[in-house]
């Protein structure tokens, strides 16, 4: 796991003492390694030498905004999917030259502000957004920059929930209808169509799924530089996978070289559009055990994190390796026993992880869940009125707050109270 070393019997995470971290700025705590983001953004840069890239990082995965400037100051642009991600970009001095603008809805309210931002791309996903977006631009004089985002109809084999590229998925626009689409933007005021794009899942661990796709994306390609005369923008969407618990996903640098080689138009500038691989390894969520209780099947360990600070245990079964602050809690006197993580939120979906081996903790023990620093925070709620955890980057060595612990104020104040 990369981040992590026990130092005399400490666990610590990008050279901060885990344990050290929890009592200073309490838990549930979401913890990030700048050297680690930096380092997986370098691996996508050495990929794309020699070539025409745009990395534009998936602002999903984790949109705060020092990891967002963090970003920025590499060099990297942004992968939106809202007004909101898009608000946040503009904070974090993300050029807007090098924002797309991804998702199957977007509001009139969302094109305009991006209108007014002049970003990049939008990326298009039907007939009638492209009209919407079309109608919008030419009101303002202006011509929306357009990638039509493709659904090449590729088995990314991950899990359905975050597939996307398959014809019973709801994105992109069918293959099929390529060059009617084409055609169709070109009559409109207010397009310049500009290129085109894909995305088809998400934590793909394995390259055939991309190739596949890069395969579908050439030929697409030759379509439209027959059409067009040229192709500014190709869009290879996002999608590698990390290791959770032994995948074996290819690093940045190696997909981004056989994807070029299979987009081999040098002329076009090829948009990646990465998040979990840039953030995901390079968080950590630490807690704090509260209780233990055993009954005749298993032990549960009952911590101050939960379903609503992390929910992908729950909504995906993912797996999110656990980490005891003190090295001491496993060892031959002491093996792993059979247990749950859960928090707690009331109910039976709040687990941490399930039916696993786990270190025999012991109450105010602090435990690190690996691999959180993509869709962690991002996904959190005030379920059961829990005020979202803070947010800490470790950065020139030290641990610095960025983002407060949610106050109870804070969770009740958007709220009127008709009293
Ligand atoms: N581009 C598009 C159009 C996307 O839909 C996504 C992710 C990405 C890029 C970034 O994908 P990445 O490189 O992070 O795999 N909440 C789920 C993941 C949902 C991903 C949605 N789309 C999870 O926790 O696993």
């Amino acid at each position: 796991l990369p981040g992590f070393e026990y130092l005399n019997g400490d666990l610590h995470f990008d050279g901060q003492s885990v344990s050290k971290l929890a009592a200073q700025f309490k838990t549930p705590l979401y913890v990030y390694s700048e050297r680690l983001i930096q380092e997986r953004y370098e691996s996508y840069v050495r990929g794309a030498a020699g070539r025409r890239v745009q990395i534009c990082f998936a602002v999903k995965a984790n949109s705060n905004l020092s990891v967002l400037r963090l970003l920025a100051g590499l060099g990297a642009g942004a992968d939106i999917v809202s007004g909101g991600e898009l608000y946040r970009c503009q904070k974090a001095g993300m050029p807007s030259s090098k924002i797309v603008f991804s998702g199957v809805g977007k509001t009139d309210d969302e094109i305009e502000a991006a209108l007014q931002a002049q970003i990049m791309l939008f990326s298009v996903e039907s007939a009638e957004e492209l009209n919407r977006l079309s109608a919008l631009a030419a009101r303002s004089g202006q011509r929306a920059p357009v990638s039509l985002r493709m659904n090449p109809d590729v088995d990314a084999k991950t899990h359905p929930y975050i597939s996307t590229g398959l014809k019973a998925n709801k994105f992109g626009i069918p293959y099929t209808e390529f060059d009617a689409m084409i055609d169709h933007a070109q009559t409109l005021p207010g397009i310049e169509l500009s290129g085109f794009g894909y995305h088809i899942g998400s934590q793909l661990t394995d390259v055939s799924g991309f190739e596949e796709a890069a395969l579908r994306g050439k030929e697409l390609a030759r379509r439209f530089l027959e059409k067009m005369g040229k192709l500014p923008f190709l869009d290879a969407g996002g999608g590698l996978g990390i290791r959770y618990k032994g995948e074996a996903p290819p690093e940045p640098e190696q997909y981004v070289r056989r994807i070029l080689s299979i987009l081999d138009f040098p002329e076009t500038t090829i948009l990646f559009e990465p998040g979990r691989s840039i953030v995901g390894s390079a968080g950590a969520l630490l807690t704090t055990i509260l209780f233990r209780k055993e009954n005749e099947e298993k032990t549960f360990y009952i911590c101050d994190a939960a379903m609503n600070d992390l929910i992908r245990p729950a909504l995906y079964s993912a797996y999110h390796e656990i980490l005891p602050a003190r090295e001491d809690r496993v060892s031959d006197r002491n093996p792993l026993r059979r247990g749950d993580l859960v928090g707690p939120v009331c109910e039976t979906g709040d687990f941490l992880a399930r039916d696993r081996d786990l270190p025999h903790f012991e109450q105010s023990d602090i435990a690190a869940l690996a691999t959180t620093g993509a869709y962690g925070f991002v996904m959190a709620s005030n379920y059961n009125s829990r005020p979202r955890p803070a947010e800490v980057m470790i950065a020139g060595g030290k641990p610095v707050l960025i983002r407060r612990r949610e106050t109870l104020d804070g969770l009740i104040s958007a709220e009127l109270d008709l009293s």
